[in-house]
């Protein structure tokens, strides 16, 4: 693991290093658990999506160098990191990084930067990161993912939908999310166009429990556009 920690020690420490410890617990909600019984449930219908929107986007995940920002502890890594030729993440807490071991991961000292080279990977997500980020700094968080994108790279953005009933109960008793502010996909969707990305896509997912999606998983394909599925995941395209 290549963790590079912040020199400027009198800065708050970042907010996730206090849940770091019991994360899982943090997130334990029986409305989540009747929805999916295993947490990595929610990883690998992630992956599902961002597979079929790469596919569609033309970029082969076995030749580009994938960049999780705000990974946490990695699940997202460990469910799809073996299919890129690169991966790897970062997170402004090194509290949750600690968890990620088979990862190439480093600590970010500012919440707005990202210690990576310019245009040094191909594809970018974030998952779950914005509604944590607040203000002008969803901006330049934005503009700092467009600054480590290669030309023409990949950008995905995955939130909760601040219109789905369930999502706003969870997130509304979920002890982590008490800084929550969540975005629409409208919204995040002009933060991309903003960093000067073209927005390709916007699917909306999770409407069915792991149980349903095991036999009726077509279906969430067939809603992708109806704005009430659990979560979003939005596609943009840095410029050539
Ligand atoms: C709800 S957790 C999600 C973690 C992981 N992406 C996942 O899906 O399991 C939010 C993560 O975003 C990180 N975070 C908060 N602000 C951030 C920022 N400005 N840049 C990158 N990550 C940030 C937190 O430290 C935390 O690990």
């Amino acid at each position: 693991m290549t963790t590079t920690v912040s020199s400027e020690s009198a800065l708050p420490l970042p907010e996730f290093d206090q849940y770091a410890g019991s994360y899982a617990d943090y997130l334990d909600d029986p409305l989540r658990g009747r929805f999916a019984s295993d947490p990595l449930h929610f990883h690998r219908r992630k992956w599902m999506l961002i597979q079929s929107m790469l596919k569609r986007a033309d970029m082969d995940p076995a030749r580009s160098r994938w960049l999780d920002v705000g990974c946490g502890q990695g699940s997202l890594l460990e469910v799809a990191g073996k299919h890129f030729s690169h991966a790897s993440g970062c997170d402004p807490s090194a509290g949750m990084l600690s968890s990620c071991a088979s990862f190439s991961v480093r600590a970010q000292a500012s919440p707005v930067a990202l210690p990576y080279e310019d245009h040094s990977v191909d594809f970018v997500t974030s998952v779950c990161v914005y509604h944590h980020v607040h203000g002008e700094d969803r901006t330049l968080l934005t503009s700092e993912i467009r600054r480590v994108l290669a030309p023409g790279g990949l950008y995905c953005i995955v939130e909760h939908n601040p219109w789905n009933p369930a999502t706003q109960i969870i997130v509304g008793r979920c002890a982590v999310d008490v800084d929550a502010e969540l975005l629409s996909a409208p919204s995040a969707g002009r933060l991309l166009e903003a960093s000067g990305f073209e927005l390709l896509r916007t699917s909306y997912f999770l409407y069915l429990p792991e149980k349903l999606f095991s036999r009726f998983g077509a279906m969430e394909s067939a809603l992708e556009r109806v704005p009430l599925g659990g979560q979003y995941a939005l596609l943009g395209r840095a410029p050539a």
